[in-house]
């Protein structure tokens, strides 16, 4: 009796546990995933679709107020003779991140894969073969996770109910929200059955519905609960740029760092869930013929290292060209970045966001006991930075030759540091007793 009595008592409350989570508990591989997912720190973000043929980003039917029939003609055209899914694997993966996160349905609704639910698919161009089939196929040999974008608004899908966007591409309207979103799931539950692991699935678009007079139901708990159903550790992030909502295993900030808020996406407030930040190499998502706007390699790797430091990873973006390549500057900051990676990674990868910052210059990572000072201006002469704590050394990380330091009135201070000129980063290690 006494331990029915227990029994009942420990599964009450893990309902009411439950109703507070509102009803959400993530299980133990998706925790584990989470957890690797944070320590991968740096992944890239693929938009390929058939948007990379007009070569005008991945808003080119909307912003041009094409009709989706018109748009549609572009399908007959798409030919990528020279996708090689191990060249894009190898590049990224000597890139130094650990995932690729695909697009497998834009919002110009066309899908990337052999999809029974629709004709609008790759099988059906003159190229016919199943990218994501062979990208999944490379990603599982080289060990690289893959994630898949999947957007929720459709500009060409006449179920779909028409959002504040793409208002000029030919939809008569005649919405069917049961269809559409039955749709979605059957979509997704081939995404999560065909192609073997997939790390996370990247939701994007709800915001369509965001001016709505009625709060638009996505019913988004269900469709959460169809990918953990499918697969319990496949991670769900959502673009929506709200605070995650419950069924959510990770929060997404578009094109700014957590707490920063320069590109006006990102004021909401950040969750415990791991962080992900995405970012463009050049200005747009999809290939754009004339945006050849690429931050420098300098640029790209502070942009990761102050992302780290806020505790997030960098998702960033590289748009394949109509042939099935990736851009050749694309490809040179990838390998740049590996390089630096390859010397510099154990103070990014696995780390948690330092206790240490001073503006934009100075940023900090941290994991165990060592604090990983981030020197991202070569004019630095002396540091001065706000530092609680006890202090067993400072080594400079590249030499790990020991560096004179003085700890006052909660100010840790080096009082000469020689950082070669355009050192894109120069990395101090505070050992920490
Ligand atoms: C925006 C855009 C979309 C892009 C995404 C990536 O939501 O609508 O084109 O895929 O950002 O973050």
């Amino acid at each position: 009796m006494k331990k029915l009595l227990a029994l009942l008592m420990t599964v009450s409350c893990m309902l009411t546990a439950q109703a507070q989570n509102g009803g959400y508990t993530p299980t133990p591989e998706n925790l584990k995933a989470r957890s690797e997912f944070r320590d991968s720190r740096f992944g890239i973000f693929l938009h390929w679709g058939l948007y990379s043929v007009f070569g005008q980003g991945e808003w080119y039917m909307t912003n041009a107020n094409i009709n989706h029939a018109e748009y549609a003609k572009v399908s007959e055209a798409f030919y990528p003779h020279r996708f090689d899914a191990a060249q894009w694997v190898a590049a990224i993966k000597a890139s130094g991140a650990r995932y690729i996160c695909f697009t497998s349905r834009h919002h110009e609704g066309f899908s990337m894969w052999d999809t029974k639910q629709s004709d609008y698919n790759i099988m059906n161009t003159p190229y016919g073969k199943d990218v994501l089939r062979m990208l999944a196929d490379e990603c599982h040999r080289q060990d690289v996770k893959l994630h898949l974008y999947y957007s929720h608004l459709d500009w060409t899908s006449e179920d779909y109910p028409i959002g504040r966007t793409g208002r000029g591409t030919g939809r008569e309207g005649r919405a069917n929200w049961a269809e559409y979103y039955a749709f979605m799931n059957r979509q997704l539950t081939e995404l999560l059955t065909n192609y073997g692991e997939i790390g996370a699935i990247w939701f994007d678009g709800v915001w369509d519905h965001d001016s709505d007079s009625v709060p638009f139901d996505w019913q988004l708990e269900e469709q959460y609960a169809l990918i953990h159903r499918l697969q319990p550790a496949c991670l769900v992030g959502n673009n929506h740029h709200q605070t995650p909502v419950d069924g959510e295993d990770i929060q997404i900030f578009e094109r700014d760092v957590p707490g920063e808020n320069k590109a006006g996406l990102s004021g909401q407030e950040i969750s415990r869930l791991p962080l992900e930040t995405c970012q463009t190499m050049n200005g747009m998502w999809g290939y754009k013929v004339v945006d050849q706007n690429y931050k420098s390699t300098a640029e790209l790797i502070r942009l990761l290292v102050r992302t780290s430091a806020k505790g997030a990873n960098l998702l960033l973006n590289v748009g394949p060209q109509p042939d099935g390549t990736l851009p050749a500057t694309a490809l040179s900051r990838l390998s740049e970045m590996g390089e630096w990676l390859a010397v510099n990674g154990s103070s990014i990868y696995g780390t948690e966001a330092g206790e240490v910052v001073v503006g934009d210059s100075i940023v900090s990572t941290r994991c165990g006991n060592v604090t990983y000072l981030h020197v991202l201006s070569d004019k630095v002469k002396r540091i001065e930075v706000p530092f609680t704590g006890k202090v067993k050394r400072v080594v400079a990380f590249s030499d790990k030759q020991r560096l004179e330091y003085r700890l006052r009135d909660g100010k840790l201070c080096i009082p000469e540091i020689n950082i070669p000129e355009e050192t894109i980063d120069y990395i101090i290690e505070i050992h920490k007793k």
